[in-house]
């Protein structure tokens, strides 16, 4: 598998639960844009047998390199991004996984025994990233990660994906900066995530993003379908470094508000709006 085929593949199940993305490409590419994918992220647990280490193997034999590491003390999570050493035009990967140790036991033992049903002998690791959700689910077990880290509740359902796609808003030539994409997909109708306000990030920082909320799907639990957040569709628009080359990095203080885009209480407080 190339990165190419990896990219297409994560769109294509993404896309399948987010249909919203979707849509928001198609009205872009409707306006004459063409969208290009600034960066993916994939959410995981620091447990040795699916760390971040383990995630990022397969990307490195496609030629990404580990760049940028960043700490979230509050959700607890440590991330690394990745960039292709030789293609500039690669989205970028961003992997965070929840730092297990400073949870409960009860937590702890709800993870390890899902990722104990992982079929570790016969699965291609390489494509783990495709597999998404590898265990039974439970609504009670998911209610209870929830109640102490809305990420750990998430990857609990979702599993090994990608949590969003990103436009990279500088190319867009219809738009002028982040500001005015927000108001087009208002208009259409989208839901954006308005923790610490749309845009999260400054100029001045190099790095400004907003994000849509996560669409709600149904999903089978062993006690019955419930609707929940899935993914959502992120926007970025990167400033010039003093070099004249465009910042590749992320803010940690951004990306722990736009991380709350999948969040239960912030997608329905959203959707209660008009
Ligand atoms: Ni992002």
């Amino acid at each position: 598998m190339n990165k190419n085929e990896l990219f297409n593949a994560l769109w294509d199940n993404y896309t399948a639960m987010t249909p919203s993305a979707k849509l928001i490409k198609q009205v872009f590419e409707e306006r004459g844009e063409i969208v290009e994918n600034d960066h993916i992220a994939i959410r995981t647990f620091n447990d040795p047998r699916v760390n971040i280490d383990v995630l990022a193997a397969p990307i490195k034999k496609m030629g990404y390199v580990e760049k940028g590491t960043y700490k979230f003390e509050d959700k607890k999570l440590l991330a690394h991004h990745y960039e292709h050493a030789e293609d500039e035009h690669a989205p970028k990967i961003f992997i965070s996984e929840l730092l297990l140790e400073e949870f409960s036991e009860k937590l702890r033992s709800i993870v390890s025994s899902i990722l104990d049903q992982i079929p570790y002998s016969t699965i291609d690791m390489d494509s783990l990233l495709l597999k998404g959700r590898l265990w039974k689910l439970a609504f009670q077990d998911y209610e209870l990660l929830r109640k102490e880290s809305e990420y750990a509740s998430w990857v609990y359902v979702f599993g090994f994906c990608a949590n969003h796609f990103t436009v990279l808003v500088n190319p867009l030539k219809t738009f002028k900066g982040l500001e005015t994409v927000n108001t087009f997909l208002k208009e259409k109708g989208f839901k954006l995530n308005d923790s610490g306000g749309e845009i999260k990030g400054t100029p001045e920082q190099l790095l400004e993003q907003s994000s849509t909320i996560a669409d709600q799907i149904s999903v089978e639990f062993d006690e019955g379908v419930k609707t929940i957040p899935s993914c959502y569709y992120e926007f970025a628009n990167r400033y010039k470094m003093p070099n004249g080359k465009l910042y590749t990095g992320f803010i940690a203080a951004s990306a722990d508000k736009i991380f709350e885009s999948t969040d239960v209480s912030l997608v329905e407080k959203v959707m209660g709006k008009k």
